[in-house]
């Protein structure tokens, strides 16, 4: 798609024109999702990700059709947790084709395009002032052309692993009408919970309905309970996650946690979330595992 600078004169480029036709493709695509999920937290480094990729791989044991969008384009994370790093991402007429995990997950992130391990998602702009300005909405052309240009076919669940900051769920909400809901994490501490109450707010005015609320790395600190910040919020619990050093390392090596430790309390816990989110969006439950 053009940009802004390449409009000139009469603006020949037609680029409402081509904004609407992108819409189009985002509709037709999503239209053949049963259900979209925003994993969010205002608070970084609670465990989004490594939920969101545990989550998925959960659903996708249990015979549901998964994909995962990396809505963080400045810290991608989902390719290197899900283990589709350095993947090549082929373009098929039906759009980009998105690798699977060995789970048969499809993952899309802005990981998979970026020339080297060092190289920043840089916007291009004149001045650092003008991508300041243009930064917001960039980032939701950048996460339309995601989810529109990805040829995800029919998905029972499409995650979203969302970037930290209170204000991204609304910028996603923008793009997506039809989000089933979201799934908000927090850990034990007081300092999270100051931002992840913000995050309740804001989820809550979304017209998704909040699926509820994670409490992750449980145990590691002697912080507030989240059941308690749920009830608060008249929101759901949906568990608690201990803090295992196992999970971590198995989101380095691309692995997924939940299907190399299943014994462990971290994987019951993150299979008995994946339950409760299957029966809150009325998912299919079946034997066979997706291929
Ligand atoms: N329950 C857990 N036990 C042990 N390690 C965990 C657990 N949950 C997440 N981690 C690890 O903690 C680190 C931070 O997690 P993660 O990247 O998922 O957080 P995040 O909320 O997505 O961060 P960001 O806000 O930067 O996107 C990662 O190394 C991850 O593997
Ligand atoms: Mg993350």
């Amino acid at each position: 798609m053009k940009k802004y600078r390449d409009i000139a004169g009469d603006g020949g480029s037609d680029i409402v024109g081509q904004v609407e036709a992108q819409q189009r493709r985002l509709r037709e695509r999503l239209s053949a999702v049963r259900a979209v999920v925003a994993i969010v937290s205002g608070k970084g480094g609670v465990g989004k990700s490594a939920l969101t990729a545990n989550l998925a791989s959960c659903l996708a044991q249990g015979g549901c059709r998964v994909g995962v969008l990396d809505a963080d384009l400045n810290g991608p994370t989902m390719a290197k947790m899900l283990g589709v790093r350095g993947q090549r991402l082929v373009v098929a007429p039906a759009g980009v084709e998105p690798p699977r995990t060995s789970l048969g997950v499809k993952v899309m992130s802005m990981d998979l395009l970026l020339p080297s391990d060092s190289a920043p998602l840089t916007w291009d702009a004149e001045t650092q002032h003008e991508a300041y300005t243009w930064r917001g909405s960039m980032e939701a052309s950048a996460l339309r052309e995601f989810l529109a240009d990805t040829n995800w076919g029919e998905l029972d669940a499409l995650l979203l692993d969302l970037p930290p900051g209170t204000d991204r769920l609304a910028t996603v909400a923008s793009l997506v009408a039809e989000l089933a809901g979201t799934v908000v994490v927090t850990i034990p501490s007081d300092v999270a919970h100051l931002v992840v109450r913000k995050s309740i707010t804001v989820a809550g005015q979304v017209k998704a309905p909040i699926l509820g609320l994670v409490e992750n790395m449980a145990g590691l600190f002697p912080g507030p309970d989240a059941a308690g910040l749920a009830r608060e919020a008249s929101i759901p619990f949906l568990g608690r996650v201990p803090f295992d050093p196992a999970l971590a390392a198995a989101a380095d090596r691309g692995e997924p946690f939940v299907a190399v430790a299943p014994e462990s309390a971290a994987a019951r816990a993150l299979a008995e979330i994946a339950q409760a989110l299957r029966s809150a969006l009325s998912l299919p439950a079946s034997a066979a595992p997706a291929p």
